[in-house]
């Protein structure tokens, strides 16, 4: 059993040294899944529906490094709705330079593409996520899905594929990110978007921070899944910021010996 890593001041490290710290395990060979979440301490995912009363300038900072270090984010279609998502901005000094280091990054220091999960491939054309790109977006949706929206995605430049008759299923979204090369996978959530992850076992890292606050209300938990997966993780970091936010990391148990 691992033991927790003693805490650490995020004002003592510096940039290179989160860059070391969330950096994915050098030369993926297959998708490493890493999921993101903020909560309250009472476990809230959300206030009035949006992550973003939860956020704080921790969070903000690691949230945005770990959009540094991946190949493509992943996101379910109703967090891509809630929060209006558009391009991922990105440090392109850092991501040339990640590159270089053969650490993943890109050679020309683009942004990670943004791939949204939906079953019903209902999302606008018009939205921020076809029209502020820095990357073509990816649409994975199923069979069922109509035909014409998912034509209407194509047209508006989406790569549209197929991973599943009625859902999504995570194993085949992991097989699709590994033929187009993005295998430094960071999931943005949702909680059933996670959840589908989980139950198929392909959930490798969580980075998880507690916002200092309480929050009540009716907001659901970070993962939700029609049965539970139990699935052991063991502690990487803890990092305590000045305000009180607390930034953790998991690996599952098994992913290293
Ligand atoms: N605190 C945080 O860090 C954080 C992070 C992310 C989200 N959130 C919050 O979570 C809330 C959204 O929760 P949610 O559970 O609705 O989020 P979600 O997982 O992003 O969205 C659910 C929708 O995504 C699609 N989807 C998810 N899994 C799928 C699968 N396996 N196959 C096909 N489609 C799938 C479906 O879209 P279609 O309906 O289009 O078929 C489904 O209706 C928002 O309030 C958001 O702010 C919080």
């Amino acid at each position: 059993m691992q033991r927790m890593p003693n805490a650490i001041q995020l004002t003592d490290l510096t940039r290179d040294d989160l860059v070391e710290m969330y950096a994915y395990p050098v030369e993926a060979s297959v998708p490493y899944v890493r999921v993101n979440f903020v909560t309250s301490i009472d476990g809230a995912v959300s206030v009035d529906g949006r992550s973003g009363g939860l956020g704080t300038p921790a969070d903000h900072k690691v949230f945005a490094l770990l959009r540094d270090l991946a190949d493509v984010i992943v996101v379910g279609a109703g967090t891509a709705r809630a929060e209006n998502y558009g391009a991922a901005h990105t440090d392109s000094e850092l991501r040339r330079r990640l590159h270089r280091e053969g650490l993943g990054g890109d050679a020309q220091g683009t942004p990670p593409p943004i791939a949204v999960v939906t079953a019903r491939a209902a999302l606008d054309p018009a939205s921020r996520l076809f029209t502020d790109t820095g990357a073509r977006p990816i649409v994975f949706t199923t069979a069922a899905a109509p035909d014409d929206s998912k034509k209407r995605l194509i047209d508006a430049g989406a790569e549209v594929i197929v991973a599943g008759e009625n859902q999504c299923e995570a194993e085949n979204i992991r097989t699709s990110l590994d033929a187009l090369g993005l295998r430094r996978v960071l999931c943005e959530g949702g909680p059933s978007l996670f959840g589908e992850f989980l139950t198929a076992g392909a959930v490798d890292d969580l980075c998880l921070t507690l916002s200092p606050q309480l929050v009540g209300g009716t907001a659901g938990r970070i993962a939700v899944s029609p049965k539970a997966a139990p699935t052991p993780m063991e502690p990487r970091h803890l990092l305590l910021a000045d305000d009180g936010t607390i930034l953790t990391r998991w690996e599952r148990a098994a992913t290293r010996g």
